[in-house]
């Protein structure tokens, strides 16, 4: 069987062998790469483990940023000098799966690689509950109607065109469906068509030669040649500028294209998905958009809903959002019912992003801690919790994750019974014991199959005092 195949980038030869020799000592295929031609070299990530950028890389930050765009779920280890941990942006800190110091010993090297082998296992598990292994958690019937189609038209070579609101998933729908493919060996090479300038657009999809253009200093691929027996991702393809669209029509029509500054045509096996939260047919009314390119694209058309039209999806999203986040190293989150069940009652103009985001925010604000109502921004008090959302919309994945959710914290609450440490930042030692009182009640009444007299005995408390109690926690 191959070895898994671990990457460096380094722009330091000797550095670069050194660090291979350690990596095949530790059992792993390693490949060395500049960071000048990585994008060009690198023709599959099947089987790639990680991809390490080194110390000696000019821009590492840059580098590292689409380095991920490109390897996208592979994790990304960044090797650094010592002491310079400070001078990584903290974008970056977050988007990588580690930052190690070099030289980096055996030892340290191999925990993190075993780290990293826990992790992908984890995920697997974790993303393989109601994901259906294609990041796409939720089982609406809108989402599964969303999962059918892209088992159906992943193994065509067909045009798809994803439509949906921002935030809606549209790229992890692309991924999905490359993944799915035959195509899953190549290079999927997303293009962000809103985000680049109108006139580096064209010789970013189909590169340039050496003093094309004032700047063109040394040739470039363009995305076209680097998507070569891949997929090709269009996002946002409602803001391409006019000129383009000709251009990009024609590479639909001839499946063939120039450099610039070159006249050798050259040949393209690319499958092209394009996403756009624009209302593109008004856009051909407006005549923002070319009718027959949409007709090109619009092959196969998949759309996404809006996550208020799926609210029931929302349990199974903040499973798979906080299992997100505890992959990435970077913390943990607890949300308690009340909070889900009003989570389920906002209606998400920004979608599943806006819903990460909001995950993320109270990761950071309340790291490791149980999310209640009163946590959640301002926005969210409005509502109030309602027993129709659980009866009616999302029975079987509220219920359920409800109990995931109280078991962790019953754990939680456990685990600082037995080893009650005051930690770093300082804790809320009221609710603290509120919470271990509660814990430890509810354990003596599950004992005492609910007998109130039975349990004040356990707890060695008058059966009125528990009874009051019961009622002041709403047990
Ligand atoms: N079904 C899903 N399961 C898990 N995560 C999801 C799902 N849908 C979206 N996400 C997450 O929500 C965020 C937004 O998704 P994505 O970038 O695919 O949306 P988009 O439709 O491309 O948005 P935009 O139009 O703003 O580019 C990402 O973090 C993505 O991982
Ligand atoms: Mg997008």
């Amino acid at each position: 069987m191959a070895l898994p195949r671990i990457i460096l980038i380094d722009d330091n030869p000797v550095r670069g062998q050194q660090f291979l020799a350690v990596i095949q000592f530790l059992e792993y295929q390693g490949e060395l790469y500049s960071a000048e031609d990585f994008s060009e070299k690198l023709h599959s990530v099947d089987d790639l483990f990680a991809v390490f950028v080194g110390a000696g890389v000019d821009k590492q930050a840059t580098v590292t940023k689409s380095v991920i765009e490109l390897v996208a779920d592979i994790p990304v280890i960044l090797l650094i000098d010592k002491g310079t941990l400070l001078q990584v942006p903290s974008v970056i800190q977050n988007l990588v799966a580690s930052i190690q110091e070099w030289p980096v010993t055996y030892t340290v090297l191999m925990d993190s690689l075993q780290a990293l082998q826990k992790q992908k296992e984890n995920h697997v598990k974790h993303v393989s509950i109601g994901s259906d292994n294609k990041g796409l958690a939720g089982s609406s019937e809108a989402i599964k109607q969303v999962r059918f189609l892209i088992d159906q038209v992943a193994d065509s070579d067909a045009t798809v065109l994803i439509l949906g609101e921002s935030g809606t998933g549209k790229e992890v729908v692309a991924r999905a469906l490359h993944k799915a493919s035959s195509r899953h060996n190549h290079a999927f090479v997303p293009v962000n068509c809103g985000a680049i300038p109108a006139e580096l657009l064209e010789s970013e999809l189909f590169g340039h030669e050496k003093g094309a253009f004032t700047g063109a200093l040394a040739a470039r691929q363009g995305r076209f040649e680097m998507a070569e027996g891949g997929t090709l991702f269009l996002d946002e393809i409602g803001d391409m500028p006019m000129p383009m669209q000709v251009k990009l029509l024609r590479v639909l029509q001839e499946r063939s294209f120039e450099r610039i500054g070159s006249n050798k045509t050259i040949d393209c096996d690319v499958r092209i998905i394009s996403a756009t939260h624009r209302d593109i047919e008004q856009a051909i009314i407006d005549n923002l958009f070319r009718e027959d390119l949409f007709y090109r694209l619009n092959v196969f058309p998949i759309e996404m809903p809006a996550l208020r039209d799926r609210v029931e999806d929302i349990p199974l999203l903040i499973k798979e959002l906080v299992a997100r986040l505890e992959k990435n190293k970077r913390s943990s989150v607890t949300l308690a019912p009340d909070a889900i069940n009003i989570l389920m009652q906002h209606t998400w103009p920004g979608n599943v992003r806006e819903l990460a985001n909001l995950i993320e925010r109270v990761a950071i604000i309340k790291p490791n801690g149980l999310i209640g109502v009163t946590d959640l921004p301002a926005k969210f008090r409005q509502f109030t919790v309602s027993d129709e959302i659980i009866v009616e919309q999302a029975q079987d994945n509220f219920l359920e994750l409800v109990q995931e959710m109280e078991d962790k914290i019953e754990q939680e609450v456990l685990q600082k019974v037995f080893s009650a440490q005051l930690p770093e930042e300082g804790m809320d030692l009221k609710e603290y014991l509120h919470e271990v009182e509660m814990s430890l009640i509810k354990q003596a009444l599950d004992e005492c199959n609910g007998v109130v007299a039975h349990a004040a005995k356990l707890l060695s408390m008058q059966r009125t005092t528990l009874v009051e109690k019961l009622k002041k926690f709403d047990m």
